[in-house]
């Protein structure tokens, strides 16, 4: 500490870590904290000449204990901010907040699947108590079977009474009893109130393969298959309303390269057809081409090759998304600890995280040049934070835990979404439970709701709300080498016209002051929840459920006016009322 002291720039006395930083951290601006550590530096060089070594020590730890007495409570920063109704544009879909559900360690069973005998409370195999915390979150989409699953996938060996036992090598090399299969699939849909998402195997099916599963799901009319899902106990028609023509076809799903993966698509798309009645108009089954898995130029690359051959395509085939794969995972493999972290790991994977944008820009860029009607959406059907196996736990499997960090993480990640809204209109999380940055974790009976969960249980306003546009100066938190927005904002209108805001105050050491200017709106009241906890690295666990829940929280408003102090490290979402 005392060499820090000595260095000679004052500021970065005010920005390491130790006692300095912790009686000056929150005490306003940098400009106030460099000109304190130029102040001291002086001082303490002028000392150091005139007095000996222990001496200078005992009179610094003195000066220590008087400021830190003198010194006031934390004062909250404050952000003026400025939203403006009447400015509403793009349409937030729905679909940005889809679930990913991959035959991977207990994300499908124990998850989601127990079977009709199992003691823990089901509807046909399919847990009740996930189904009733899923509907919470209205769902809109659940993408399965995978994931890498999806190409070693025969969809035969999931349906009829005697199902195939086969292995899941991608994960864990275990057995895959294939008991939630198709119909499982679309009854678990059914009672969550989701659509269905499905990947067909492109890296080891075939084309007839796929084509015959989505003629077994749509067929209205008594072909063999449809026969065949009638006496498997479906009558009716399902509606599938996104086909993902493979995954990650340039990795696990084949290794492909982008010609080759070309080729395959274009006959994909022709042949794999959606045969329901209702989805022959204007709720047609969307088809989502594999799509780029980073930033990096050969990643651009990919985007080119798919997109270009989109702009010339012939009659015969078509897309309507394009997928990208993005993980928070910091360097891999994975090796963040999902709990048991601090301020530190906080900022980085934060960081990380924020990669995103960028990410999402350039791919948008490279659409925009060949799609510039922006008829294609970029869909983000792989994202979230991808930490070291919890210990003990079979490292094929995926198991994390999900923290505070992770709400953020997660918010962050929707607001970005939601701020590309033209572009971005599909997003799925990895996974729904169990897996990676899971809404759920269940132990047999037990199920925990996680802080993911309630950051999208209270997004769930901006499900087909049209964005807002939010002016305001977001401010720096720094920690260490990292600096970060202090503050990121989002707005949307919903259907019913009522205004809603959310934040996130990064900053896990500071409260945040909001001071909004309202216009196209006279606001009388507002209102909503924040979601916090003790630490940044703070979980529910099943035994203390509620260590990161949402909160009431309400802000004063006045007209045109409305303030509202942030906690820190929080999220928070309120609807405005005219
Ligand atoms: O979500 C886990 C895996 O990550 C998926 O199976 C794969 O598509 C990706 O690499």
């Amino acid at each position: 500490m005392l060499f820090t002291l000595t260095s000679e720039s004052g500021t970065r006395v005010c920005k390491r870590k130790g006692v300095l930083s912790a009686v000056w951290a929150g005490r306003g601006s940098f400009t106030k904290c460099s000109i304190l550590g130029r102040w001291f530096t002086r001082r303490f060089t002028a000392l150091r000449q005139k007095v000996p070594f222990a001496m200078r020590a005992l009179l610094f730890g003195c000066a220590l204990i008087a400021v830190a007495t003198i010194a006031p409570a934390v004062v909250a920063q404050k952000v003026q901010l400025s939203v403006d109704v009447s400015k509403a544009s793009v349409k937030i879909d729905r679909n940005i907040f889809g679930q990913f559900a991959e035959h991977l360690g207990h994300g499908v069973y124990e998850g989601i699947w127990v079977g009709p005998d199992s003691t823990i409370p089901n509807t046909r195999g399919i847990r009740n108590d996930i189904v009733a915390a899923l509907r919470a979150l209205k769902v809109p989409n659940v993408r399965w079977p995978g994931g890498c699953f999806a190409d070693e996938y025969h969809w035969r060996t999931g349906i009829g009474s005697q199902r195939v036992v086969t292995l899941n090598p991608n994960w864990g090399g275990v057995i895959e009893p294939n008991t939630f299969g198709t119909h499982e699939f679309m009854d678990f849909l059914d009672q969550i109130g989701a659509e269905a998402y499905i990947s067909v195997n492109v890296g080891s099916g075939t084309p007839r393969e796929a084509a015959e599963w989505l003629e077994y799901l749509t067929a209205a009319q008594p072909t063999t298959l449809a026969k065949e899902r009638a006496a498997n106990g479906h009558q009716a028609a399902y509606r599938v309303s996104y086909l993902g023509i493979g995954n990650e076809s340039w990795g696990c799903g084949g290794n492909m390269t982008p010609d080759y993966y070309l080729s395959q698509l274009k006959i994909y798309s022709r042949f794999v057809r959606n045969f329901n009645p209702s989805q022959q108009d204007k709720q047609q089954m969307l088809k989502i081409a594999v799509g780029p898995g980073g930033s990096e130029t050969e990643w651009g690359y990919w985007t080119e090759a798919v997109m270009r051959a989109y702009q010339n395509r012939q009659w015969s085939w078509d897309i309507n998304g394009l997928s990208m794969h993005s993980y928070t995972v910091g360097h891999w493999p994975p090796s963040f600890a999902s709990v048991g972290f601090g301020e530190t790991e906080y900022s980085q994977i934060l960081k990380f995280t924020l990669e995103m944008e960028d990410l999402v820009s350039k791919h948008s860029a490279i659409m925009d040049k060949y799609d510039p009607q922006k008829k294609v959406a970029l869909v983000v059907d792989e994202w979230g934070a991808w930490y070291a196996p919890l210990p003990g736990t079979s490292p094929g499997f995926l198991v994390q835990q999900n923290s505070l960090r992770d709400a953020i993480l997660a918010a962050l990640n929707l607001n970005i979404f939601a701020h590309h809204a033209d572009r971005v209109r599909m997003a799925n999380i990895a996974q729904m439970i169990n897996v990676l940055q899971a809404m759920i974790l269940t132990d047999k009976e037990k199920m925990v709701l996680t802080p993911t969960y309630y950051v999208f249980k209270m997004y769930v306003p901006f499900q087909e709300a049209t964005f807002v546009p939010v002016a305001f100066d977001a401010g720096t938190y720094i920690h260490g080498e990292i600096s970060l927005p202090r503050i990121d904002a989002l707005a949307a209108k919903d259907t019913a016209g009522k205004l809603w805001l959310a934040f996130t105050n990064l900053d896990p050491n500071q409260s945040i002051e909001v001071e909004a200017s309202l216009a196209g709106i006279i606001a009388r009241s507002a209102a909503g929840e924040t979601l916090t906890g003790p630490k940044v690295d703070s979980v529910n666990t099943f035994d203390a459920a509620k260590t990161v829940v949402p909160k009431p929280i309400s802000a004063k408003v006045e007209g045109r006016k409305l303030d509202l102090t942030l906690e820190p490290k929080s999220v928070t979402v309120i609807s405005v009322e005219q």
